[in-house]
């Protein structure tokens, strides 16, 4: 097969594994047990917040292990508005379904929640955000990178607002971390999300930094572990590996990155040869591993199930959202005409990507979209 699906999520990396193994076997002590072989846990634990705290400049005391990116999203948007109980909170209108709907189900209960709209390029109105702030606002969730179209938020822009109005400014920035440097304190933001399957990781685990300026009311009650934000007993080898990967993607990202640039430049080379093709969000600064392209008078659906009879795995969209007839929600907020959006397809490339699997997709790609559906 040929994976180019690597923004739905990524395939553990064997030096990952080969660190998780000994946790899932003989280390099985609970890392909050007082003797010998739970002090032993616990101190792969806090190597492993440092690995994680190093890939993205934070301290390692400001990380919560949460169980992915959908739980780091949800506590910091409803920890925030539990601890602040009339407080006013605005989301992008691109953001991942676990931003959105957290926002919704709040909504729901009577919060006030604003939609910060983007322009054609994905990149968000920083003059509709200048509106909102003076209107009163409390957080703004944006993310750093979107997992459908890889555009990348002028970050430093948006904070600058959000300083000027005091506003506590969270970024989802599962799907930056480990394609471009993610600096959690020059980025400006006071609370950032990762998730650990995105980076070669194990699934199941992520987190939230946290600015210990920010008080927020964890989403469960228990135990005292991560500083009572997510308290139950730790999954330790899921940590571990998150640890691990987030070490690797630190060491190897110049390198990553510089590959997954050659392949993207001769995948949207190839793209332009096929009349009508849009790649969108280009004119953004992109993900290098990312690109999303429609072809008008395509079914995109249709022709996700055709390169997957080719041995083919790509996305039709975000792969959370995906199954849907409707046309992607972060296409649909950038404007694109609904039958170019629903021909979208979302080809997004990683580390063992080859260049010869790119040469291979366009060959079948041409060879489908010049035959009819
Ligand atoms: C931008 C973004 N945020 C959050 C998530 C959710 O992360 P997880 O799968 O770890 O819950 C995803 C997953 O696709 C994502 O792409």
């Amino acid at each position: 097969m040929i994976y180019l699906d690597h923004n739905a999520t990524t395939p553990i990396d064997e030096r990952v594994l080969d660190a998780m193994l000994p946790y899932l076997s003989s280390f099985y002590g609970n890392p909050s047990s007082l003797y010998r072989s739970g002090r032993a846990v616990r101190s792969a634990i806090e190597t492993a917040r440092e690995q994680v705290a190093a890939l993205v400049n934070c301290l390692p005391a400001q990380i919560v292990f949460t169980s992915g990116g959908t739980e780091a999203n949800n506590l910091a948007i409803k920890g925030f508005a539990y601890k602040n109980s009339a407080c006013r909170m605005a989301v992008s209108s691109i953001e991942h379904p676990s931003v959105l709907a957290a926002a919704q189900a709040l909504r729901g209960h009577g919060y006030h929640i604003d939609l910060l709209a983007v322009d054609g390029l994905g990149q968000a109105k920083l003059s509709e955000l200048e509106r909102i702030c003076t209107s009163g606002l409390d957080l703004l969730s944006i993310m750093l990178a979107n997992n459908e179209t890889g555009v990348i938020q002028d970050m430093a822009g948006i904070a600058e607002v959000c300083r000027r109005h005091q506003v506590c400014l969270h970024t989802d920035a599962v799907q930056a971390v480990g394609k471009i440097p993610v600096d959690f304190m020059q980025l400006g933001v006071q609370m950032l999300s990762l998730s650990s399957h995105k980076i070669y990781g194990p699934k199941g685990s992520g987190a939230l930094i946290i600015d210990r300026k920010i008080e927020l009311d964890p989403l469960f009650t228990g135990g005292g572990q991560e500083s009572a934000l997510r308290p139950g007993t730790e999954n330790t080898a899921a940590i571990i590996g998150f640890g691990k990967a987030a070490e690797l993607a630190k060491l190897e990202l110049q390198q990553r990155t510089e590959h997954l640039l050659k392949i993207r430049d001769q995948l949207e080379a190839g793209l332009d040869e096929i009349k009508g093709v849009v790649v969108f969000g280009r004119g953004s600064e992109r993900l290098p591993n990312t690109v999303q392209f429609g072809l008008e008078g395509i079914d995109g659906e249709m022709l996700l199930m055709q390169l997957d009879r080719k041995g083919i795995a790509v996305s039709s969209g975000s792969a959370c959202a995906s199954g849907g007839a409707e046309p992607s929600h972060v296409l649909t907020a950038m404007g694109i005409d609904t039958g170019l959006a629903k021909s979208a397809i979302r080809i997004s490339l990683g580390k063992s990507t080859s260049s010869a699997d790119i040469t291979r997709f366009l060959e079948v790609l041409k060879s489908l979209v010049s035959s009819p559906q």
